[in-house]
């Protein structure tokens, strides 16, 4: 459970089918208008496509859905109060998150300072998916005895090596819900497609409705202002300005679709490290 295990699989939660066609719909005019808030990972060539990792404010107008009212018919405000026994919270961030073909291995770190069940992570599966790893809380004094580095809300030993028996791995199906503390060590992982909605929420002190417009913060309503939109993206640690539809991020793409299947520049590293403290072949054919 979230309190002793820091999460919980909540399993066939919802009905995927609906939702995952407007995702995929609001991917696709997402690529189509070249959305500004973006998130690309991995710059790697796709037809007519650009890798899209995440689509963040998913459910403004611009994007021309129904994601928020899809949101909305879920009823998360009782589950997180079940759950976290928070009297009052907000929903602070919803990202579209997705993988068309290639892997994905992002580095171990925390979403939050603390593992108090102050911030918490949702994930709302859309499609099955397989590899998010996760240190339980139970398992926090083990990581920080044998690996102190990672104790830290640190990304510098990211692509450390850490051995199975410290972690959990997710094998969940399109329905299902996983709720963690946004405090504990985590990894994103996937060997080719997924697409899942990213939702982060925090306890706070004073009174609000539960319902769900007035639960999401401001950039994430429907009717956000550009200037809305624009002050919560500077507050990212991500660079919104780089544009990968450009003609010279598109060339590059191919060097790095190259390196994807033949990664010459990860050998090197790999063969250096002898004991194999840290992975190497993140974002390529052979990553584990
Ligand atoms: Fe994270």
């Amino acid at each position: 459970m979230l309190d002793k295990e820091g999460f919980v699989l909540i399993k066939n939660f919802f009905d995927p089918n609906k939702i995952l066609v407007e995702a995929n719909n609001t991917l696709l005019k997402a690529q189509k208008i070249k959305w500004r808030y973006a998130k690309i990972y991995h710059n790697i060539f796709i037809n007519n496509f650009v890798n899209f990792f995440s689509v963040r404010y998913p459910g403004h107008k611009k994007l021309d859905n129904n994601l928020n009212n899809y949101l909305a018919e879920l009823n998360l405000q009782n589950t997180i109060s079940k759950y976290t026994k928070w009297k009052n919270f907000k929903i602070t961030q919803i990202e579209l998150q997705h993988n068309e073909k290639y892997n994905y291995q992002s580095t171990w770190h925390r979403d939050w300072h603390n593992s108090n069940l102050e911030n918490i992570v949702i994930i709302i599966y859309l499609t099955d998916e397989k590899g998010f790893r996760l240190v339980k809380r139970n398992d926090e004094k083990k990581l920080s005895d044998n690996y102190p580095s990672l104790k830290e809300k640190s990304y510098k030993f990211g692509y450390t090596n850490l051995p199975k028996d410290f972690y959990h791995e997710f094998d969940v199906k399109a329905g299902d819900v996983v709720i963690f503390d946004a405090g504990l060590l985590h990894q994103g992982f996937v060997k080719g497609k997924r697409t899942h909605f990213f939702i982060r929420c925090k306890k706070i002190e004073n009174e609000i409705s539960k319902n769900f417009d007035e639960i999401i913060e401001d950039h994430l309503k429907i009717n956000a202002s550009n200037e809305v939109l624009e002050q919560n993206a500077k507050e990212d640690s991500y660079n919104y300005d780089i544009n990968y539809f450009s003609l010279n991020n598109r060339i590059k793409s191919l060097i790095y679709l190259v390196l994807y299947f033949i990664p010459i520049h990860k050998i090197f590293k790999f063969l250096k490290d002898r004991k194999k403290k840290f992975i190497h072949f993140h974002y390529s054919f052979f990553q584990k």
